[in-house]
């Protein structure tokens, strides 16, 4: 019989992390979070009864149980030279809280997700006091950066996975797919996968009106993913600018009369902006302000070189962001359009949370099996 494991997930946001979790068994006993549209989200998932809806300093030690795992990391304040590598530093208070409720839950195994540049920030060297000669001095640390593509997940979005264990170190996984298919790993699953067959013109650019009540407030919601597929009123000029830009290409697609003065003087970087997908390769990155074009490369891929009318001139919806993101399609959501878009972008991957969660629970079950069999050794 397998058992499930439990979990809690710290700075939980919508619960992208606590979705790759669950598909691999976990479930989850606490979630922290102080966003109230994405606790709600979180809750409106997961349950609320377990959702913890405020500052992590406020959740009072005993009302952390313990778990197996816990997940999540505190995002990083800026990456400045914050230089003290001392948990006492206000700076570095949610670190502290952190390592207050490692050291309550007593997992067998912790996993740190934050962003790429993490492993340079005072925050990691802080971390690796801690893990040194600290409170967590028990635990065995293993990192690296994991690109999502390379697990499955139709976006290449690059993560710093931290993995701290206390029943024997736990490397990052290995990839399973790379961006051409070779030996045992599969090819990078593309947008297309993903998002084909989606209504190409939204019927509608709302949200449905509706609310509900959760944590003594009212949220806008839940939403179901196909209340998440609506589009936007774009001015006839930005029309005319995402008509000019071909798949993988961007701001340098368009013509003259049609940059902004801000780009015409810009001639070299953000060559993201302003981008268009491509159906056969994961998306880049699904940032928080995906629906806006000029911040990355959110235009939906459909465009014909020779035909116009084969060409769908509007940035991806929410829907295709989330499904990029790899929730599945029965999520529901919680809060306003920005909101929403703030959770989603937020979000770990499913798949890639997925592979580390496959990892770890193999790492516990493995240490488990050693137990029995000193256990079994020890009474013949
Ligand atoms: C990067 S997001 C987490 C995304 C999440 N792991 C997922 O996969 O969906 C970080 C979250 O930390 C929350 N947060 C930041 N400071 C917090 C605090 N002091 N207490 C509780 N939550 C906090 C933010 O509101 C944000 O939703």
């Amino acid at each position: 019989m397998t058992e499930t494991l439990s979990l809690i997930d710290l700075f939980a946001g919508c619960g992208g992390m606590t979705v790759g979790f669950a598909r691999e068994g976990f479930r989850s006993e606490l979630a922290v979070e102080f966003d109230f549209a994405a606790a709600a989200t979180y809750a409106q998932n997961f349950g609320e009864s377990h959702t913890f809806f405020g500052d992590i300093a406020d959740l009072p030690d005993e009302d952390i149980p313990e778990v197996d795992v816990v997940i999540g990391g505190p995002p990083c304040q800026g990456f400045s030279n914050l230089g003290s590598r001392d948990v006492d530093d206000p700076r570095n208070k949610l670190w502290k809280e952190y390592l207050r409720v490692v050291a309550h839950a007593r997992p067998k195994v912790f996993v740190l997700e934050n962003v790429q540049r993490f492993s340079k920030s005072a925050e990691f060297d802080l971390l690796l006091a801690e893990a040194d000669h600290g409170c967590i001095q028990e635990y065995e640390l293993r990192w690296g950066v994991l690109l999502a593509s390379d697990y499955g997940v139709a976006q290449r979005r690059p993560r710093t996975i931290v993995i701290g264990s206390r029943i024997g170190a736990i490397d990052p996984p290995t990839p399973t797919h790379a961006r051409i298919a070779h030996a045992d790993l599969k090819p990078w699953k593309t947008v297309k996968e993903r998002i084909d067959g989606l209504p190409e013109r939204p019927s509608t650019t709302e949200l449905p009106v509706r609310s509900t009540d959760v944590f003594d407030g009212t949220v806008q919601g839940p939403f179901s993913m196909e209340e998440l597929h609506f589009g936007r009123n774009p001015r006839p000029m930005s029309l005319e600018r995402y008509d000019h830009v071909p798949p993988g290409g961007g701001r340098f697609d368009l013509p003259d009369h049609l940059l902004p003065r801000c780009w015409r003087e810009k001639t070299s970087g953000t060559t993201d902006v302003m981008g268009r997908m491509k159906w056969d390769a994961p998306s880049l990155t699904i940032r928080t302000e995906f629906f806006k074009p000029e911040k990355g490369q959110y235009l939906h891929p459909q465009w014909e070189a020779n035909n116009p009318a084969r060409r769908v001139n509007r940035v991806i919806t929410h829907r295709e962001a989330a499904l990029l993101q790899d929730f599945p399609d029965h999520y529901r959501w919680c809060g306003s359009k920005t909101q929403i878009a703030k959770q989603i972008g937020n979000a770990v991957p499913a798949g890639l949370a997925a592979a580390v969660a496959r990892q770890v629970k193999a790492a516990i079950a493995a240490a488990g099996q050693e137990n029995d069999d000193d256990g079994f050794a020890e009474a013949v």
